[in-house]
């Protein structure tokens, strides 16, 4: 049983028009299987025995039209099939021309074939990275600096590396990485700051490698941290936190920031502010000025890496004998590398992962004066 399917013909068609139109076009007849509708000229729409040959075809519009029914086109159409001309050359040619293409596409050399493969796995990680990406632009007012937690297993990593590289045990590093993911009191202090502030309002107290920096002052005890490039303070915060915990087990340390912008460090509690001091100006002025021993530097200002590769010189002589470098940057610039080759000091890097997120992350270049020996 062919199933109904309404079909519009042209209004005034004759049958006669009708089989010219499916004799030219050879798809046509196929088209029209389905019930034609078509004015009989008799408003109650029926064909009062007269063959669809002798009406003139309207269309469905207007009153007095009716749909026929399969036995009345049937036949018309079964005789539109037998009219079907053969096809034209150029149908013989656009039909082959197919075929070929399909056999192409069978015989397509295996290095294509593995290259849509590769692409598709490929899409499978852009799209996420996309879906991530839209979500942010639509939430979040954040323009740099983006604030997010890390993966677990990256987390993982870095209190490993950590505990490798400053001889302490990686379960005492795993207890401090524990310390400040669950200092419920500091999230919650910079959360409620970020909140105050229209422009972060969005952004979460998440630290993301700043994690990282906390674990080298928990294990180093250093007396001086010096952070170029403040920011908002969220570093600075971890840092203090970390140097508060290392002055209640009796090491007692120093914070310094750098920062170009005056308004930098406002997250910093007041509470903090014996221990913590910034030193507006550029970064490279105020550390040629700097005349105390630096235990732990924290290279996070002007990102370029000319300006990175100024920094670790200014600060070379002032380094302490078991000093800790850490690169920002070392992600995208090879500065810190450098220097540490240049300067016989050993470096490590560790990528960060950011949890939820589309950033792909940046990470921590490690400098150290040795590797200890194990
Ligand atoms: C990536 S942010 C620092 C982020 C911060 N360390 C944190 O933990 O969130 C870079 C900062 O460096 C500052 N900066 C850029 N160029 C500088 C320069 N020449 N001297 C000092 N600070 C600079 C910017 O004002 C900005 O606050």
């Amino acid at each position: 049983m062919v199933q109904p399917q309404m079909k519009k013909v042209p209004a005034r068609t004759t049958c006669d028009q009708l089989f010219a139109a499916c004799r030219s076009r050879p798809t046509f007849a196929t088209r029209l299987e389905g019930p034609l509708e078509f004015s009989t000229g008799d408003s109650a729409g029926n064909l009062n025995g007269r063959t669809p040959e002798s009406e003139e075809l309207r269309g469905n519009v207007g009153p007095g039209y009716s749909a026929l029914s399969s036995e009345d086109w049937l036949p018309l159409l079964r005789k539109v099939r037998v009219m079907k001309p053969r096809p034209s050359a150029r149908a013989y040619f656009r039909h082959y021309l197919r075929a070929v293409s399909r056999s192409l596409l069978r015989l397509e050399p295996t290095n294509l074939r593995w290259r849509r493969v590769r692409r598709s796995i490929t899409k499978s990680y852009l799209d996420q990275a996309n879906r991530r990406a839209n979500q942010w632009v639509k939430e979040k007012t954040e323009l740099d600096n983006f604030y997010y937690n890390l993966e677990e297993n990256n987390r993982a990593d870095l209190s490993e590396l950590v505990a490798a590289v400053t001889s302490e045990s990686s379960k005492t590093i795993a207890n401090y990485s524990s310390e400040i993911r669950n200092d419920a009191a500091l999230r919650a202090q910079i959360a409620g700051s970020f909140a105050n502030n229209p422009s972060r309002a969005d952004s979460i107290a998440g630290y993301g490698r700043r994690e990282g920096w906390y674990l080298f002052v928990r294990a180093r005890k250093p007396r001086v941290v010096v952070e170029t490039g403040v920011h908002d303070g969220v570093g600075a915060c971890v840092i203090l936190a970390a140097l508060e915990r290392n002055e209640e087990e009796g090491f007692g340390g120093r914070y310094f920031g750098t920062d170009i912008n005056p308004r930098a460090g406002w997250l910093i509690p007041e509470r903090h502010k014996k221990i913590a001091t910034i030193l507006y100006g550029d970064s490279i002025e105020s550390l040629q000025d700097f005349d105390e021993k630096i235990d732990l530097f924290i290279n996070d200002s002007d990102h370029s890496s000319e300006y990175e590769s100024r920094e670790y010189e200014v600060v070379q002589p002032k380094l302490g004998p078991d000093s800790v470098i850490l690169g920002d940057n070392s992600h995208t610039s090879n500065s810190l590398r450098v220097f540490s080759q240049e300067s016989g000091r050993a470096f490590i890097f560790w990528r960060e992962k950011p949890e939820d997120h589309w950033y792909p992350g940046a990470g921590i270049g490690v400098s150290l004066s040795s590797l200890p020996a194990k």
